[in-house]
């Protein structure tokens, strides 16, 4: 039965962490590898090294070891252990912005295959699911031993959703070079995970292509809302009724049209610019010179934010204005501060000698140790006593539940500017706030 293939996931973070609990949840007999023993220390606790809902509760449900557990879940350190228990490998270590460089660092992936290609077991099959250039997997291919086969399958899980992205996919993505290695990819999707997901075949680099495709078209999403929300600033518009207006057509959809500070994380803008660094190198860079457009829309809505601030409190300087943040993760259920536009919106006007307070439900652990300069308070009141202006930068449910009246008791100035088009604008008016929003009028 398919149950016997044995799985082994190499490096476990957000992807392979939850595809590791995942596969275990499926039935299968799982041994994760991460080259850092502090990780597996972690995980073979039952603890997960970030948050992500759900995934610490079904890590304890198959983790060997933990009282009650299926005890089909273990995780390792020795790529020995790894080779001999194998037959399908999937590999999902990162491979992030290369620093001052738009390409990507392939180091990761290029040392996993390395070593498993000294142990890997013949007629094996390894899977690749890091985000990579587009003929990355190729290349890859040739690193294996012979009797080993590569395919390529996309991860498409978004952070704060991995488990459910991963147990319930939208969408199936595999490049195979044979019918076998299809065969037991099939196998390993089969219910309940495959269970109603159209399931496509390809070849490696349109497989490869898919995933930078669709975090293109996402981030081109975001970027367009956000030029409709400066077209609307300058007129007069207001972008959230244009989007919910454009939205019912179904040809354009309505999800990720909210305008505001912008995408961060560790996925959209670097695959972004990953993609526009391998199209130069493939002499297609003119398909992707509106990636740059994208980029630039991108970054130029965090500076608005600060501009924004700077009005609200007269125009002139930051110097010794108190500016409350809520919000510091690149968005809401993560505690990832990557690249984050919230994070980075409070370390500008630090820069510019505002006092910044900044509170965020989870990610206030991994603010502090990426800006330890700026100010934290351990809630959204305590941050917000005493400000000049509050910005909400995060779209944290716990934010959309303040009460304005109780802020409005501890706050200088009443003025608030939302960064997410999120918050009840009447409610805070209603409290006596000034309340703001980007791409919309005034009152
Ligand atoms: C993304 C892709 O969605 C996922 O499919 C891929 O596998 C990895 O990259 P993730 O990075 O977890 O996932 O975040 P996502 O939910 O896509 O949000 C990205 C950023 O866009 C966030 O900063 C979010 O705040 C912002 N965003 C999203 C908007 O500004 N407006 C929107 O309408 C939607």
């Amino acid at each position: 039965s398919r149950m016997t293939l044995k799985i082994t996931v190499i490096g476990t973070g957000y992807l392979g962490a939850t595809h590791a609990a995942a596969m275990a949840e499926l039935g299968f007999e799982v041994l994760g590898l991460d080259v850092v023993p502090e990780k597996v220390e972690m995980l073979a606790a039952g603890r997960v090294p970030m948050y992500e809902p759900g995934l610490e509760e079904l890590l304890a449900r198959h983790v060997a070891g933990i009282e009650g557990s299926s005890g089909r879940l273990r995780f390792t350190t020795s790529w020995e252990e790894v080779g001999a228990f194998g037959d399908v490998h999937f590999v999902c270590v990162n491979t992030p912005q290369k620093h001052g460089e738009y390409a990507c660092d392939m180091s990761h992936v290029d040392a996993a295959f390395a070593s498993l290609a000294a142990v890997v077991r013949d007629g094996a099959l390894v899977v690749g699911k890091s985000t990579v250039p587009v003929g990355s997997a190729d290349r890859l291919a040739e690193l294996l031993p012979e009797g080993v086969e590569l395919a390529w399958n996309p991860e498409f899980l978004r952070e704060g959703f991995a488990v459910q992205d991963t147990l319930r996919p939208d969408r199936i993505v595999v490049g195979v070079r044979s019918e076998r290695a299809e065969k037991t990819l099939r196998e390993v999707y089969a219910v309940p995970v495959g269970e109603g997901s159209p399931f496509v075949v390809t070849d490696f680099p349109t497989a490869e292509l898919v995933k930078t495709a669709a975090n293109s078209f996402l981030a081109t999403k975001i970027s367009f809302i956000n030029a409709m929300a400066e077209v609307c600033e300058a007129a007069g518009g207001d972008v959230a009724k244009l989007a919910e207006a454009i939205g019912h057509d179904d040809r354009i959809g309505a999800k990720f049209l909210r305008a505001g500070i912008g995408f961060g994380g560790g996925c959209l803008p670097k695959d972004i610019r990953a993609f526009m660094a391998r199209a130069g190198e493939l002499g297609a860079d003119q398909a992707l010179t509106f990636l740059r457009e994208i980029d630039s829309i991108n970054m130029r809505r965090r500076g608005q934010m600060v501009e924004m601030a700077r009005e609200a409190l007269g125009g002139s300087s930051f110097l010794g204005r108190r500016v409350a943040v809520l919000g510091a993760t690149f968005k809401p259920d993560s505690d990832d501060v990557r690249d984050s536009p919230a994070l980075n919106v409070a370390g500008q006007i630090h820069l510019q000698g505002g006092q910044v307070t900044v509170y965020d439900p989870k990610g206030m652990d991994n603010a502090r140790k990426v800006f330890p300069t700026l100010g934290y308070a351990d809630s959204a009141v305590e941050a917000v006593r005493g400000a000049d202006v509050v910005l909400h930068l995060t779209e944290w449910r716990e934010f959309r539940e303040l009460d304005p009246a109780e802020l409005a008791s501890v706050a200088s100035s009443r003025v608030i500017l939302d960064g997410r088009n999120a918050l009840d604008g009447e409610l805070w008016r209603a409290a006596g706030w000034i309340y703001r929003a980007m791409g919309r009028p005034r009152s």
